[in-house]
């Protein structure tokens, strides 16, 4: 009863006609760049998926320039994390060398992959949007009941996460975190959990507006067909009783 549903949200891309809204994605991978790739890969995208944003050749360069490929590449005898610069082609990398240091630097928790979290969670998209919105302080009531229950040091209450705990602090704190180019909404808390949740869904599922053009177009196709079938059908059956 204290774990929440996800919190009704409206996205561009919402309904069998819906798009996703380009500039609302490149405000997310935005907020994804500045605050969440401290801690999270996205495994199943490559840089240059991001032209599909509306980024050339050369911005994508200069993005994957951001990053750094610090897996696998250790060195055994020092140990230290002799890195290099990622190349379009390369996939969003983990921030961390390996799990360990992971888990270390989080609590003991490994922050996961983000490529395909809208899709691994029921109503994904506006699941985190809620989470980076939800967090609070824990309910009275909760701990009346469950006096056991009270949020252990280093982890944080969110209703909207299954376990009520997590391990991720609030990663959206102040408006204006992160600069949205002119034109663009203002940088809120909520919006940014939007965006990034936009940006989320995008990662998830590219080519969501292909298959749902796919789909109407089968769709036209099939009722077409049943027209002339059914056409065919009158026509051969038409001189028998
Ligand atoms: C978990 C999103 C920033 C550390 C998660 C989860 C999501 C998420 C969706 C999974 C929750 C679930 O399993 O249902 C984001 C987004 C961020 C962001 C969108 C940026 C806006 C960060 C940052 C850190 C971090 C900056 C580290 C400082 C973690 C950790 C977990 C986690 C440790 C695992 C929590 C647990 O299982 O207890 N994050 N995150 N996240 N995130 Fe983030």
């Amino acid at each position: 009863e204290f774990h929440l549903a996800p919190k009704h949200v409206d996205f561009s891309f919402d309904g069998p006609f819906g798009k996703y809204d380009k500039a609302q994605l490149q405000r997310g991978f935005q907020v994804f760049k500045e605050v969440c790739s401290a801690c999270h890969s996205l495994k199943f995208v490559a840089f240059r998926d991001l032209e599909a944003l509306g980024y050339n050749e050369a911005e994508v360069k200069a993005i994957a320039k951001q990053w750094a490929i610090k897996t696998p590449d250790v060195d055994p005898k020092t140990g230290e994390m002799t890195g290099r610069d990622p190349v379009p082609a390369d996939h969003f990398p983990k921030p961390f060398a390996n799990n360990v240091a992971a888990a270390a630097a989080n609590n003991n928790a490994i922050p996961p992959d983000l490529s395909l979290m809208t899709k691994a969670r029921h109503h994904g998209s506006a699941y985190v949007y809620s989470l980076l919105t939800g967090y609070r302080e824990q309910p009275a009531e909760l701990l009346k009941k469950f006096p056991d229950a009270k949020t252990p040091e280093g982890l944080h209450y969110n209703p909207y996460f299954a376990n009520l705990n997590l391990a991720m602090a609030p990663p959206l704190t102040a408006e204006g975190q992160v600069t949205y180019g002119e034109g663009q909404p203002k940088p809120t808390v909520d919006q940014m959990a939007k965006d990034v949740a936009a940006f989320l869904t995008w990662t998830a599922e590219p080519k969501l507006e292909n298959r749902r053009t796919a789909g109407l177009a089968t769709i036209i196709f099939l009722l077409i067909a049943t027209g002339l079938a059914y056409m065919s059908y009158q026509n051969i059956w038409a001189d028998k009783k």
